[in-house]
């Protein structure tokens, strides 16, 4: 009985110890995750001690580099990856009227690029209101109607001398003076036109109850008529500031015959040629002389045999260059307007762009001033400036300068098609800054 019990004993602390030793080698398998821990940890202090103790190969050395390099790679990727995103945001999220404008202004854009003149037209109002914009982005002003026949032609004093005389109003001289104070230079606009021209001109005694002069005697008003503008700008001071003038405007119809005028009537087709002679006669030799058309798109090779037939005696060119309205639309093709540029630019005269603006749409069915549709406009701008700007390099076009027939929608005498650079409220449209040949900001 004792020697069993011991024997129980015995079993018992037996199985006693291999619960203990089963219990601890147990525990030794959770505890692994810790050592091997430590082991790498261990082992990776060693390396790097390695590293810095042995000074270790650039191998390794490199190695160490490469994976940070990958690291810096994969951070700049991603980094690179977000900006791109908020490029893309703010591309997509700008408010365009909020938008500052072009440092420098276009003139500062287009002078960049070999445009001489950038322009815009001028009248009473807008000078008082837009002036800094005016100063600050145009280095050229059109009179908008004040040096137009209608303006300048004196009845009263006509009838008296017994000669059609030229008198400037105040408000002309006005514009003159604010011109010259600011520095900028002057398109003369215009002198020979069916449009904005009284009739007495064209009659006996400059009275339009009596019959039409004529031909001899309204070619020698028509001389005096040039003569005097040109002494006028002269005596006054102002003659330095003008650098263009048209001399004759929007003489050609669509279809290429010469529009009726009673210029035509009396004189007869040679009317033109008269006019370019007479301006060549008396206005200085830096104010160049041009002739001024709308829809020149459309009537190209009218225009370009016009302007080659005005010659003198000796051949020598009575015209210096060609002035292209650019009345456009956003349904316009640019590719035909620039074959056009380039025609005329094949003359060898010089050739600019006069009185740009584009409304939406086409003249058949003008458009609302939709987000979108002014996008298509500011992308109109752009590529159409960027296509001169091009072709002017490639010395495909001679396009001196750019003037915008008025500095905003809410001035302009197509307020309703909305087809120029800053809005109702004066803010930018995209239209300003595809003019300015800011492409991101386009409606791109
Ligand atoms: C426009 C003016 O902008 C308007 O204010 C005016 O009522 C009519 O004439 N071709 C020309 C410009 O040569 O003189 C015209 O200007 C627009 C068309």
């Amino acid at each position: 009985m004792k020697r069993r019990f011991r024997l129980l004993i015995l079993t018992v602390a037996i199985l006693s110890l291999l619960i203990v030793i089963g219990g601890c080698s147990k525990k030794e398998k959770e505890i692994p995750n810790d050592v091997d821990n430590n082991i790498e940890e261990v082992v990776d202090d060693t390396s790097s001690d390695e590293v810095e103790k042995n000074d270790l190969a650039d191998e390794n050395f490199s190695k160490e580099n490469e994976k940070d390099e990958v690291n810096t790679d994969e951070i700049n990727d991603s980094k690179t990856e977000e900006e791109i995103v908020e490029v893309e945001e703010v591309v997509e999220e700008y408010v365009v009227g909020e938008l500052p404008l072009i440092e420098g202004g276009i003139k500062g854009v287009y002078d960049a690029r070999g445009l001489k003149n950038t322009g815009t037209c001028i009248n009473g109002f807008v000078i008082k209101t837009f002036a800094d914009n005016i100063i600050d982005n145009y280095n050229s002003v059109t009179m908008e109607n004040d040096m137009k026949p209608e303006a300048i032609l004196d009845q009263t004093k006509s009838v008296a001398a017994g000669d059609l005389i030229v008198n400037y109003p105040d408000r002309t001289f006005e514009l003159l003076d604010w011109a010259k104070e600011n520095n900028m230079q002057v398109r003369g606009h215009t002198l020979v036109w069916h449009s904005q021209t009284p009739q007495w001109i064209f009659y006996e005694d400059f009275d339009t109850k009596k019959p039409l002069v004529d031909r001899d005697t309204m070619l020698a008003r028509m001389e005096s008529y040039i003569k005097q503008n040109f002494e006028l700008l002269e005596e006054r001071g102002y003659i330095d500031m003008f650098y263009a003038y048209d001399v004759v405007n929007e003489a050609v119809e669509d279809n290429g015959t010469l529009r009726n005028s009673l210029w035509k009537a009396i004189i007869g087709d040679d009317y033109i040629w008269h006019a370019f002679y007479y301006a060549d006669k008396y206005a200085p030799e830096h104010i160049k002389l041009y002739y001024n058309d709308y829809n020149e798109q459309f009537k190209t090779e009218h225009v370009v045999a016009l302007a080659e037939s005005l010659k003198d005696e000796d051949g020598r060119s009575l015209i210096d260059g060609i002035g292209c309205q650019a009345h456009l639309y956003t349904g316009d093709s640019i590719f035909k307007y620039m074959k056009t540029l380039e025609a005329f630019s094949a003359t060898g005269l010089d050739v600019q762009i006069t009185e740009i603006d584009v409304s939406l749409g086409s003249w058949q069915k003008v458009l609302e001033p939709t987000d979108e549709n002014l996008r298509t406009q500011g992308q109109y701008y752009y590529d159409l400036v960027n296509s001169i700007i091009e072709a002017n390099k490639s010395a495909k076009t001679n396009v001196s300068g750019i003037t915008f027939w008025g500095v905003s929608d809410g001035v302009s005498w197509r307020r309703d098609r909305s087809p120029l650079l800053f809005d109702l409220d004066f803010k930018p449209k995209y239209s300003y800054f595809g003019a300015a040949q800011d492409k991101d900001h386009s409606g791109y």
